[in-house]
């Protein structure tokens, strides 16, 4: 229904200042169906939220906003194929998949968000991604509210990104996600640092066992959004030519680089934000944490403009001293990128 609270400074884990033209919270199909109706009606273009962890919003959004509520989950069979609506928080799901015995999701603990959003970015962590596990996507079209179906092939998976942000930028809802889990698969565990914390004897860790070594990792390393405002990685990892990285690699000793297929790499991107001596910036409100420099944490500063201020400067610092080219990880809503 169409509710008259717009304000969305509550309803993202930037803690942004922001208000909507117009503003439903969606429970049931009957209430999408509603609300897509009315946006159709205003000409307000749509946007879905659901716990708004990886979104930056400007403070007036010309758009009619979707709070994503749809709950349930159910199998399909018995061999770990299970349906999840859109609406359902990722990491108590990942808590009771690995409680249940389910492998997959281990690696991907306390990323915070909902299970709809986390096929648009591809959600990945500590050596997994989302990807290998998805079924199928189910989502609306919001030009004339037909249901559609994508398979995994079809949601063109890869580095935080998939087809969600490209072709289907802006004309679909997911509604619900199709897991495939398994009770066999090879548990990964080969991220620096996550072995460490885990039982010298390969065949003694258990699915548990990763699971809380994540949650582990996790919380030394990165904020709680509930205590310091943030959307997480606020750049993704620079994807780079083997002789970029080469070159790079052989002027600053240190940087840690990453497999990213043939004949590229993947940079850390908290590194560099690091050595061009941005840990710990504070401006106008925004911080970069003091932890991770690829955080960004609003301390009252509270507003979009401010946030991709600070961003734009770090951007431009990294492209000078390092000729790497930072490209933005949350999706800007009404402002910037
Ligand atoms: N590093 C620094 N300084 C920093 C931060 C990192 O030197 O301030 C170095 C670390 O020492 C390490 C390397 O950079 O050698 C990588 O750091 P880390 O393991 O913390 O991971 P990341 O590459 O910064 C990515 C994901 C995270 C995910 C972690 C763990 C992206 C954009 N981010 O971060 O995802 O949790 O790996 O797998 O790919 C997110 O997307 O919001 C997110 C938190």
């Amino acid at each position: 229904m169409l509710h008259a609270e717009r304000q969305l400074q509550r309803r993202n884990t930037l803690r942004l200042r922001s208000r909507a033209a117009a503003l439903s919270v969606i429970d049931s199909p009957a209430d999408l169906e509603r609300a897509l109706a009315e946006a159709r009606q205003s000409g307000l273009p749509v946007l879905p939220l659901g716990e708004g962890s990886n979104v930056v919003l400007a403070e007036e959004l010309a758009a009619h906003v979707l709070l994503l509520r749809l709950r349930g989950c159910r199998w399909l069979d018995r061999r770990g194929l299970l349906r999840v609506a859109a609406g359902e928080s990722w990491h108590p799901l990942v808590a009771w998949t690995v409680a249940c015995g389910w492998r997959g999701l281990e690696n991907l603990a306390l990323i915070p968000g909902t299970v709809g959003a986390a096929p648009v970015q591809n959600i990945g962590a500590y050596g997994r991604e989302l990807a290998p596990f998805v079924h199928a996507v189910h989502a609306v079209r919001i030009a004339d509210g037909e249901p559609v179906s994508l398979s995994r092939a079809a949601c063109r998976f890869g580095y935080r990104d998939s087809i969600f942000k490209h072709a289907l930028r802006d004309r679909v809802v997911i509604t619900a996600v199709d897991l495939q889990l398994s009770r066999d698969l090879p548990l990964e565990v080969s991220y620096p640092g996550l072995r460490d914390r885990l039982p010298a004897a390969i065949e003694a860790i258990t699915p548990q066992a990763v699971f809380d070594a994540v949650v582990a990792l996790r919380r030394g390393k990165l904020p709680d959004p509930l205590r310091e405002p943030n959307a997480g990685s606020f750049f993704k990892n620079p994807v780079v030519s083997l002789e970029q990285a080469e070159d790079l690699q052989a002027a600053c000793p240190g940087l840690p680089v990453f497999e990213a297929g043939e004949g590229r790499r993947k940079l850390a991107a908290g590194w560099l934000i690091e050595q061009a001596g941005w840990k710990g910036i504070e401006r106008e409100g925004i911080a970069v944490h003091p932890r991770h420099a690829l955080v960004l944490v609003n301390r009252g500063g509270d507003s979009a403009a401010r946030v991709l201020a600070l961003a734009a400067a770090i951007a431009e610092s990294v492209r000078a001293r390092f000729g790497v080219e930072l490209e933005i990880e949350p999706r800007c809503y009404g402002s910037g990128p």
